[in-house]
């Protein structure tokens, strides 16, 4: 391979890597993220929501061809420190939002078959950009048929549509600290849409 064929193969490597083959990473000027006021958090989110959702369904996910059809739980994303102080948003399923905007504290039982997909964006502080952090997805399944985390099977995306590997004990141990709302830590107060 010559010099430039080489140069232009790594580049092209790199892009992909870096995921922002999709998410049009877009610039910032509020570098901490719990500084952002709601005006910055809506101008990243014009800039990346295409993108955002066009690469969590670039791999064939239902859950990510759908969710953008589905509730949103709050007016818009928000930073609430857990999830690596991404700015967040959730949305709920049909068989899960009426239960779940309901945002109650005690004695949640969210039905079978409710999913919560959950998109992020990071700030990212060297770049000064906002880029796509992953889709973070909870399924409720029948009862007792995952005991070791509730009945919840916890999954994730990459912000370019591949199926991440993670520890199911790993995002349990953080949410077993919401038991009594059945294991869901709900967008921060001040972006809660009501039902
Ligand atoms: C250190 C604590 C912590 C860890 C670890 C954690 N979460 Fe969360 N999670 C939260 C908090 C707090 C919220 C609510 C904040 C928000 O969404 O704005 C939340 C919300 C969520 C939601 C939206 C539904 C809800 O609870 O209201 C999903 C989906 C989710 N997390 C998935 C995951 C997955 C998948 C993992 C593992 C890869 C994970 N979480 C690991 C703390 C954690």
């Amino acid at each position: 391979m010559n010099r430039l064929l080489k140069a232009a193969a790594i580049t092209a490597t790199a892009i992909l890597a870096s995921g922002s083959a999709w998410a049009a990473d877009c610039p910032v000027t509020v570098l901490d993220p719990f500084d952002l006021e709601a005006g910055d958090i809506n101008s990243i989110y014009d800039c990346m929501k295409d993108d955002l959702a066009a690469g969590y369904a670039s791999q064939g996910s239902k859950v990510a061809e759908n969710y953008r059809n589905w509730t949103a739980t709050a007016t818009r994303m928000a930073v609430a420190g857990p999830h690596g102080s991404r700015l967040l948003l959730t949305f709920a399923n049909p068989i899960g939002a009426e239960t779940y905007l309901k945002f109650e504290e005690e004695g949640v039982n969210m039905p079978a078959g409710s999913v919560l997909a959950k998109e992020s964006i990071k700030i990212h502080k060297k770049k000064k950009k906002a880029v796509a952090g992953p889709l973070f997805l909870m399924t409720k399944v029948a009862a007792g048929e995952l005991p070791d985390t509730n009945d919840w099977r916890y999954d994730a995306l990459t912000p370019s549509g591949k199926v991440m590997k993670i520890k199911q004990s790993f995002c349990h141990d953080c949410h077993l600290g919401f038991e009594d709302q059945d294991y869901l830590g709900y967008p921060v107060e001040e972006v809660r849409v009501s039902n």
